[in-house]
This record gives structure tokens, sequence and C-alpha cells, in this order.
């Protein structure tokens, strides 16, 4: 058996999934441009059925990315998979990811189908997906709960009928790592020709055992990890990709295999995943929380200055981090522009250099430094938000201790001003109001949290809002070193993603 594992990213799709997360297709384009770079197999693009958005997301991804496999998931149905082949068909390498529930529950209750009607299903699915792919995977939806013998039943169906993957989720984040090694080696011995295909997993988070079963899984010979950047996902998350793969990295003795990830790109990667979505990492988030590699406590700082192997188990500079390194001030050129952020992962044509360009020289204006992450929040700001029916044009604050705080704004509406002043208890409440009322939002704030980028007090603040209406939840994002404007851009690009979900409707009985 080979010792390398095949990275199935699903951050597109599953990851998705996670509330308030839905990305647009300029943002997932380029996100699967550095999934491409991290140098993962495979990228799940989407769910082709699902909705209109997520077809042409998945086609356009399909269209782009040259090396990696691009996967469409398809429910069982022939239309879902004849819409997964629609979108991928073009794609260099395309793989068809077909599933059905095999546990007794899922069937009995959700599917109201036999046993045998499930394997027929199964079978059908997977012969038609091969009519337009030799690359087909086949999930056992719910399978860490299903009965094994079953289990073994359905793959050994599947396989027969083509497929070259199976996957074992835990769909509900139910296993534990022993139980779901041994379900892992019952599959591996039980399964008559197992061998044909590659044996995978796909965790969930939701008694934080996501990784560990993954591991866990691999060492009981499963050869495919499906993960999220950042582990983000449907309710607790998805294994997360850093984890496998600096696990498997750094253990290397213990663990029995490998993965082909450019490490350096993992904090890029989870920096963009956490700008695109507005799904902040939480600080002590294993490898990329921003205290992962920070040294509070004396005696470890002590120690990490003699050696960094006393404290370390990993170098920063292996996932990626160069520690807020200054990279750039107001004296730097056009070129120096350029040449940084293609290092950076970011090949920009001319006019996005332009772009980023008179950004870069406003904010090395008002911040000596000027750091990685304020580039890369530069960049999200400037153009991956392409679709933006809502645009600040201008804010105006004013508050204190003597004054009642205003706001007076104006904000342009598919390109038409509007502009306005309003109160507020203080000076961000003013601008929220001022451009609730303008844009004439029936939303409801339901969270707000703010944090500076980098240190010091001319860091860029990033602003997280959380926005509802008539049960769509959106996430808005900004960074700007003015906080109130931070906040004000937060705002407004919530009401744009709130836009977006209201155009691109997702039919949730179609989610997995
Ligand atoms: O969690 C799950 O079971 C899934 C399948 C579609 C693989 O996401
Ligand atoms: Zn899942």
């Amino acid at each position: 058996m080979s010792d390398r594992v095949i990275i199935f990213d699903t951050t597109l799709r599953d990851g998705e999934q996670s509330p308030g997360a839905s990305m647009n297709a300029a943002e997932k384009i380029r996100l699967a441009v550095q999934l491409e770079k991290l140098g993962v197999d495979v990228i799940e693009a989407g769910f082709p059925a699902a909705s209109d958005g997520d077809f042409d997301a998945v086609s356009q991804i399909a269209d782009r990315l040259q090396k990696t496999q691009v996967a469409a998931l398809a429910r069982t149905s022939k239309s879902d998979i004849d819409r997964a082949w629609g979108a991928i068909q073009n794609a260099a390498r395309p793989r068809i990811h077909t599933f059905i529930a095999t546990s007794d529950i899922h069937m009995q209750y959700k599917l109201r189908m036999s046993r045998d009607e499930v394997v027929a299903k199964a079978v059908e699915a997977v012969k038609y997906a091969r009519s337009f792919t030799d690359n087909v995977e086949f999930s056992a939806e719910d399978g860490s709960r299903s009965d094994r013998d079953f289990l073994c039943k359905v793959f050994e169906a599947a396989i027969e009928a083509g497929a070259t993957t199976v996957n074992l989720p835990d769909t509900v984040g139910y296993a534990i790592p022993s139980e779901f090694a041994e379900m892992v080696s019952y599959i591996m011995a039980n399964t008559p020709n197992i061998g044909q295909a590659v044996l995978s997993v796909h965790c969930h988070n939701d008694l934080g055992l996501a990784t560990a079963n993954t591991l866990a899984a691999i060492s009981a010979g499963a050869r495919q990890a499906e993960v999220t950047i950042n582990g983000i996902g449907e309710r607790a998350g998805n294994t997360s990709l850093e984890e496998v793969v600096m696990a498997l990295h750094t253990r290397a003795n213990t663990l029995p295999a490998h993965t082909d990830i450019e490490t350096r790109q993992i904090h890029p990667t989870s920096r963009l995943v956490s700008m695109i979505t507005g799904i902040m990492v939480q600080p002590n988030k294993a490898i990329v929380g921003a205290n992962a590699f920070a040294h509070e406590a004396g005696i470890h700082q002590d120690g990490v200055l003699k050696n960094p192997m006393t404290y370390e188990i990993m170098k920063p500079e292996t996932v990626g981090l160069n520690r807020n390194k200054m990279v750039l001030g107001k004296h730097s050129g056009r070129h120096a522009l350029r040449s940084h952020l293609k290092d950076l992962g970011y090949d920009l044509s001319d006019e996005e250099i332009d772009l980023v360009f008179a950004k870069f020289k406003e904010l090395a204006d008002k911040k000596k430094h000027v750091v990685d992450e304020d580039l890369e929040a530069i960049i999200t700001e400037g153009f991956l938000r392409t679709t933006d029916i809502f645009k600040l044009d201008y804010l105006h604050v004013i508050a204190g201790t003597t004054v009642m705080p205003m706001a007076s704004v104006q904000i342009a509406i598919n390109g038409r001003p509007v502009k306005g002043a309003g109160y507020g208890n203080g000076p961000i409440d003013a601008a929220f109001n001022t451009i609730a009322k303008l844009a004439g939002t029936d939303s409801e704030l339901l969270r707000f949290s703010v944090s500076a980028l980098t240190g010091g007090t001319d860091a860029m603040g990033e602003v997280t809002v959380r926005l509802r209406e008539n049960g769509l939840i959106a996430l808005g994002k900004g960074a700007d070193p003015d906080i109130i404007t931070a906040c004000a851009k937060a705002y407004v690009n919530g009401l744009n993603r709130l836009e977006y979900l209201k155009t691109h409707p997702v039919k949730q009985a179609g989610r997995v």
C-alpha cells in the first residue's frame, strides 16, 4: 500500500456550509487557485445541483485549474449527476462524488428505503457517473453509524460498479479514534475488492475529535483525508487540513504516511479563507491561530531564544508564518510591491496592481510598517468582492465626552450616491444606523467583533459583523487602520453578502 495520503479539500463545499460562510464566485475562484498552490490533490468545488450559483462557480473553477482534480458533489439521482458533470466536464481532471446514507436511522427515517434499495441506488449512481468519467467517488453518508457488514457490502458493490474511491464519513462527528480505526481495519479486511479503490475518510468535529479520528483512520489504512482549511464546516466543522498535514509532517517517525502539501502555503491559505468567509480563526487554534507560535511564559521565551526546538515542535516558517516581518514602507515602489505580492502567492494583473498600489500608498501614509496581513486585507477589500451593490463612499463621525455621537455617510447603491446623517449611542452605532437607513435594510445585527490584525496602536482593525434578514444569515468583514471605518466597511460588506444570498438562493434541502 502506498504511504501517500491524498488530500481532498472540501472548504468550498462542506466548508461553505458553515453558517454565513457563503462565498461569491470570484472569491471561490481565488480560493481554488490558492488551494492548487497549496498542493491539495482534489478540490471539492461545490454541489452544482444545490443552486445555479454553485453550478457556475464549480464550472469556472473546473475551467481554471490545470493540475488539481476538481470534484463535484451529487446525490444518487441522475439529475444531480448530470448537473455535477455539466459543471466539471471541462476540467483537466474531473471527479464525480456521489453519496447516499447507509445508517439504519438515515435509511429508515430520511430516505425511507431498505438496505437493498440503497445498494441498488448506489450501484446505479456509480455506473451512471462512470459513463462520464473514470474518476468516481462514492460516499456512505453517516458511515460511522452504519452496520459494518452492510457498509462492506455497499462499498464492494460500489467498487464493482466502478467507484475508484470509497469514502467513510463520520457525518455527525460521533466516532472516537480507537473505534473509527477499528472500523477502517474491518472495512479493509472484509471488503474483498477494496484493493481496487482508495479508502477515504471524512470527519466532522462535533466532539472535537475530527483530526484524531482522521489520523487513526490513516494509521489503519485509509489513504484519502477529506478536510477543510481552518476546519470550517457544518456545525462544529470538518477535519482541519493544517492539523492533519502538520501531524503527518511533524510525527513522520510514528505516523505511517505523508502528503504532498506545500506546507509554506498553509498560513496564507488560512488567512485567505478567514478573510473571504469572515470566519475568524480562534487565537489558540493549532497551526494557524494567532497564538500558535507565541510564547508567553518567561521560561519558554528563554528556552526558545536559546534553542527554538526547546518549546517549538514545528518551525513557524514551515507553515508559512513569517512573524509579521516588516515588508514595505511608504517609499517602496510598485515593482517591490508586485514582487512581494508574488512571494505571497498573489499573481496580479497590471490593473489589479494599480488598485492595490494606490491603497497601499494610502495605508503607508497612515501606518509606518505595512505587513503581509495588511496587504492581504487590501486585496480582499479591493477586488475579491466584485458583485457589491452597496459601496461606502465616505464616513464622518463626531464623538467624544461632550457631544452626541453622530455620523454623516455617503454610500453608493448600484453606483447611485445617497447621503444622510444620524445619531447613535456611540460612533459605531451612529454609523450603522445611518448606513441601515440609507440602504433601506431590515436586517438585524446579531454579532459584532473587533480585533487588531497586527500589533501596535496603528494596527489595522479587523471587524466582523453577523447580520440576519428573513432567516438568511451573512457575515461581513472589514479592515482599516481607522476602527470606525473598519466597522462601517464590515457592515456594508455584510449587507452585500445578504443581497448575494437573496439573489443566489441555496436550496437548503439540497445541502448535506
Ligand atoms: O458529512 C458527510 O457525510 C458529507 C458527505 C456528503 C461526504 O459531507
Ligand atoms: Zn461532511
